[in-house]
């Protein structure tokens, strides 16, 4: 199992009808390439596991890093892991407002993943938390 991290600035707030669409073809292309993993974004940022075929998952990369609605893409992490840690959602994702932190919402999603990816997704998210 190959997992990817990167994190992302919107070029502009996204709408709730941006997002939806962006979740939409996240969900139906997933599906299709077996791509599981989580999205969270705060208006300033996003950030994104995908896991999956390792020529799957960068191959969405790709496409996703040429997508105008965001820019500053970062890749954070990239490699094997042991195990698929979000069997049951395509694109499980969370909106963060600006009073909360992006690592609470990390929490929550990573409840049931092994503690290694866990703890890397939350150190991820403390640092952004840290840099704001
Ligand atoms: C922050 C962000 C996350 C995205 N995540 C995914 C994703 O996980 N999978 C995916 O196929 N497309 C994702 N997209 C959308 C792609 O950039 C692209 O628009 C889409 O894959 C094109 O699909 P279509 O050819 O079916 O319209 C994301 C876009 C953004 C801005």
């Amino acid at each position: 199992m190959y997992r990817l991290v990167y994190m992302s600035t919107p070029r502009r707030p996204l709408s709730g009808e941006e997002l939806t669409g962006i979740l939409a073809a996240a969900t139906k292309n997933n599906d299709r390439n077996g791509i599981t993993g989580i999205l969270i974004q705060d208006q300033k940022r996003f950030l994104q596991y995908l896991e999956g075929d390792q020529g799957r998952v960068e191959q969405t990369f790709a496409r996703i890093s040429m997508d105008p609605r965001h820019h500053a893409i970062f890749r954070l992490k990239s490699g094997l892991i042991v195990r698929r840690q979000f069997p049951g959602w395509s694109m499980a994702s969370k909106t963060v407002d600006h009073s909360a932190s992006l690592t609470s919402a990390v929490r929550e999603l990573v409840k049931g993943c092994d503690r290694d990816v866990a703890e890397e997704l939350l150190s991820f998210a403390a640092a952004r938390d840290r840099a704001t």
